[in-house]
This record gives C-alpha cells, sequence and structure tokens, in this order.
C-alpha cells in the first residue's frame, strides 16, 4: 500500500514498460515525465500531495493509470487542450514532456486525480458469465417459488455494468486455434443487477468520458466496444432491464442474500481493487452466501496464475470451484481449460 508519492517512481517505471510494450509509447513517456516533474516542481509535488496525501493504493498501476486517465479526461473535453493531439486523439504515438506535461496539470486535472479512480469498464469480460452459464444445468430446482429456469445476474463492482449487455454487443470469442467458442442463449437471464460502491450511470455523459479516459489512446476496438456498450446500457437502464445499487464491497454477500431468487453472480477484474482485509470479508461472505444457496453461483474473471494467460475465469459452487478458461484481461481469445459439451 502506498499514500501520496511514496514509491511512484517504481510503479511507473512497471506501468511505462507495460503501456510502451502495447504499443502506447506517448503514456510511457507522459509518466517519465511526470517523475522527473513532481520531483523538481516543488509546488506541483506540494499539490499532487494534497491530492494524493490522504489516498490509499493498492496496486501498483493504480496512480500511473490514473494520471493519465485524469489528463486524457480533460484532453477529450476540449479540442483545443494542449495535448489534444498526444492523448485525445487516437493515434497512440508522440511524446509529452516535462513542458508540455507542466502545462496540462490543471486544477482540473488535480481534482480529478483526487476524488476519482480508475474504473476500466471491458465488455468483453462478459465471456466470463457467457461461459458459466454453459455449465449452470436448466431446470434446476430453485429454492423459491420461480419459474425454474430463470436466473438474475448480478454484476459485483460492476462500474458502468456494461458486461451486463454483453450478451447484446457485437463481439465475439474464439480459442487459440481460431474456432468460435460455442456459448448457450441468454434468454432465461430475466433480471440484471449491477453492484458498485459507484455504480456508473451509461446516460450521464460526463461519466461517459470518464470511462472513455480510461482507456488508452490507440486502441480504437475497445473504445468502439465501449460507446456501443454505453449506449445498450442506456436503453436497458431506460427499459428497467438493468439497475444500479451502490454496495460496498463488503456489503454484496448479504445484498445477494436478501435476493429471492435464483443467481448467478459475477465480478470481473474487481479484487484487486480492494484492500487485503476487505477482500477477505468479501470473499468469506460470498463463500457463506453459496454455501446457503446451492442452486445459485459465482463466477469471477481474475488474475490468475492461468495456464494461458493471466486473467482466469473460474467458476465457484457450492460443491467447489473449477477453473473454465484462462485468457488476456480484455479476452478476444479464450483458451478453456477442458473439453465442454
Ligand atoms: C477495474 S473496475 C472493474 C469494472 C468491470 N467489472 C470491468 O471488468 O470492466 C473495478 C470496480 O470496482 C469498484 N470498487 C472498488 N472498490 C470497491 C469497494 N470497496 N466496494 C465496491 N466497489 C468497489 C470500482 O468502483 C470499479 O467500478
Amino acid at each position: 500500500m502506498a499514500r501520496g508519492l511514496e514509491g511512484f517512481h517504481d510503479d511507473v517505471e512497471v506501468s511505462a514498460a507495460y503501456v510502451a510494450q502495447r504499443g502506447v509509447p506517448v503514456y510511457a513517456s507522459a509518466l517519465r515525465a511526470a517523475v522527473s516533474l513532481f520531483a523538481s516542481d516543488e509546488r506541483l509535488r506540494a499539490r499532487v500531495l494534497d491530492a494524493w496525501g490522504a489516498r490509499e493504493f493498492h496496486a501498483s498501476y493504480e496512480r500511473p493509470m490514473l494520471l493519465l486517465a485524469a489528463l486524457r479526461f480533460e484532453a477529450l473535453g476540449d479540442r483545443g487542450h494542449p495535448l489534444s493531439r498526444e492523448i485525445a486523439e487516437e493515434r497512440g504515438d508522440g511524446i509529452v514532456d516535462r513542458e508540455a506535461l507542466a502545462a496540462a496539470m490543471t486544477d482540473a486535472v488535480l481534482e480529478t486525480m483526487r476524488s476519482r479512480a480508475v474504473q476500466t469498464n471491458e465488455v468483453s469480460r462478459s465471456i466470463a458469465w457467457r461461459l458459466a452459464l454453459g455449465e449452470l444445468p436448466r431446470g434446476e430446482l430453485a429454492l423459491v417459488d420461480l419459474p425454474r429456469d430463470e436466473l438474475a445476474l448480478v454484476d459485483l463492482g460492476c462500474s458502468a455494468a456494461l458486461n451486463l449487455v454483453g450478451d447484446e454487443v457485437d463481439q465475439a470469442w474464439t480459442s487459440p486455434d481460431g474456432a468460435p467458442i460455442p456459448l448457450v442463449p441468454t434468454t432465461h437471464v430475466t433480471a440484471r443487477f449491477g453492484l458498485d460502491r459507484r455504480p456508473i450511470d451509461a446516460r450521464d455523459e460526463r461519466e461517459a468520458r470518464w470511462l472513455r479516459a480510461c482507456i488508452w489512446p490507440g486502441q480504437t476496438d475497445r473504445s468502439a466496444r465501449l460507446d456501443e456498450a454505453l449506449s445498450l446500457a442506456a436503453r436497458a437502464l431506460d427499459a428497467g432491464e438493468i439497475s444500479l445499487h451502490a454496495v460496498d464491497a463488503e456489503e454484496m454477500p448479504s445484498w445477494l442474500e436478501r435476493l429471492d431468487r435464483r443467481a448467478l453472480a459475477m465480478q470481473t477484474v474487481f479484487v484487486e481493487y480492494l484492500p487485503p482485509d476487505v477482500r477477505a470479508r468479501y470473499e468469506a461472505g460470498m463463500r457463506r452466501w453459496l454455501a446457503a444457496r446451492p442452486d445459485c453461483a459465482w463466477v469471477e474473471l481474475e488474475t490468475g496464475p492461468g495456464a494461458h494467460g493471466p486473467a482466469v475465469i473460474r467458476l465457484h459452487r457450492a460443491t467447489g470451484a473449477t477453473v473454465l478458461a484462462s485468457c488476456e484481461y480484455h479476452p478476444r481469445v479464450v483458451h478453456l481449460e477442458r473439453a465442454r459439451g
């Protein structure tokens, strides 16, 4: 855990190498410029410490990614922004040097660094619940008096709940040999809930801009998927097909306990955002919920170790856990862990 600028230099080195390897050198340059600028400009360092001094950061990429997203957020909202060409246009090339960065470190950027957290919303992660659905027998005996097939889908740490409309987005997944991954229909998923400490309403333009800002420049596929999912989620919210609930991680298991129907709970890239003690209580609560509800299931897409990628899709049931697949964090190719019928 780090506060303020403790260990910032080391975190930047990890993230700068990561973004450069993935074809966004402009972000690597901006991060390295930040280390140098924050070290030499005392006034700016004091403003950054004011924004970050009381915050706790757990994952090494949190501060670097938050700084970059805060800069891109402003640039996306202003065509005349000094970094517009470098970080708002979808090129991902160019350089941000110390002078350019200094000019962009406005009060608005610092306020974003103080108050927001990176909230990626990657709708390709909906493969987790699509795979899980294929594992759950249809027509299982429900504990409550509802048509046997009906299932509620609950997205835990949902951000803008875009995974809940993942089955409507124009996307497909393949196995490493290029064969399409077979998926079951979703018509029996009759209720969809998104839970997050701070759920984002896809209809809110400013929040939608924040989600766009959390995608790196040049990731045009991801931006296109995000925009499609945002409009589908906006429509589903209007129609009452999905609902959002502000719930803290530790309260999520009891929220599920109160749900009077059979549910598939899903989380994608969520637990690393929780402090270790909160994570432990959350996971213990989820296991208790499942033990009491053997007709329900919980699927996660979280950091591995995976046999074929950094992320693992794991299905938990009252009887135990099974790894279904491994993949990248933005999965297009999915390595199924065992033959599926
Ligand atoms: C990286 S985002 C993942 C969003 C989405 N599941 C995805 O895969 O794209 C992590 C989410 O966890 C939420 N979050 C972080 N800490 C939380 C907490 N203590 N309680 C509830 N939600 C939390 C954040 O608001 C954020 O929306």
